[in-house]
């Protein structure tokens, strides 16, 4: 069926925040809602792709049908990502993982007995350009939420990270991106450009899936 053209593919998509523990009861995260990433699973599931959704906390249901895998931190989203992308054939990375965690996480409460204190972080892995470095490498999709000058540095990660395609969102814009119900989206290849209008974030990501997949068909015609 010409509605299921994802039928022998299998996506693994990340979505999400994550979040860095400082002490046993605090973290450091950010706002994303996961709502894109949840919408590009449940499309892909709708064309009929057998879709792994690798998730950090959000307060979102799990599209029926998919293998769901929650994390915490962006390392155990690492660990997950590596272990699920030798065996997928797209990989798309949605999730907005936490740049820097904490270098030495306290065992117990901290006290607040200073009058300041300083957290020393480090930087996370990069996950979505850590896959787009297997041998074996699955079709790879990163995304990039900018402010400024959108296509020069979403043309940079898409070179540096080794990605196939990149979804960019100018979040600069009112009502779109993150958090938001609606989303528009400029998708770069190394040599072109597509964009996705201003819609809900479901319909927005029925046309990425399908653009991803005509990049896919593409890059494996023979
Ligand atoms: O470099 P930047 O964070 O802007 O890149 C965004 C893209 O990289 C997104 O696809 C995001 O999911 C991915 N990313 C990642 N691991 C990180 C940081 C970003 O997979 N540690």
């Amino acid at each position: 069926f010409a509605d299921k053209y994802l039928e022998n593919q299998h996506w693994v998509i990340t979505a999400g925040p994550t979040r860095e523990p400082i002490d046993p009861v605090r973290y450091i995260s950010n706002h994303s809602s996961g709502k894109m990433g949840y919408a590009i699973a449940r499309a892909a599931l709708s064309a009929g792709a057998k879709v792994t959704l690798i998730s950090g906390p959000v307060a979102l249901e799990a599209p029926i049908g998919c293998q769901l895998i929650q994390v915490t931190s962006a390392d155990e989203m690492h660990q997950a990502a590596l272990a699920q992308a030798t065996d997928c054939t797209t990989f798309v990375a949605c999730a907005a993982v936490a740049d820097y965690k904490v270098a030495n996480i306290a065992s117990e409460k901290i006290k607040k007995t200073n009058d300041a204190m300083q957290l020393a972080l480090v930087k996370n892995h990069d996950i979505v350009a850590d896959v787009a470095q297997l041998k074996d490498k699955p079709f790879v999709v990163g995304f990039a939420a900018e402010t400024q000058d959108v296509e020069h540095y979403a043309r940079g990660k898409l070179m540096r990270k080794n990605l196939d395609l990149i979804a960019a969102n100018d979040v600069a814009k009112e009502n779109q991106g993150f958090n938001s119900n609606d989303n528009a989206l400029t998708v770069f290849s190394s040599i072109d450009k597509t964009e996705i209008p201003l819609a809900n974030k479901q319909q927005v990501a029925k046309q990425l899936v399908a653009l991803i997949n005509q990049h896919y068909q593409q890059k494996h015609k023979v």
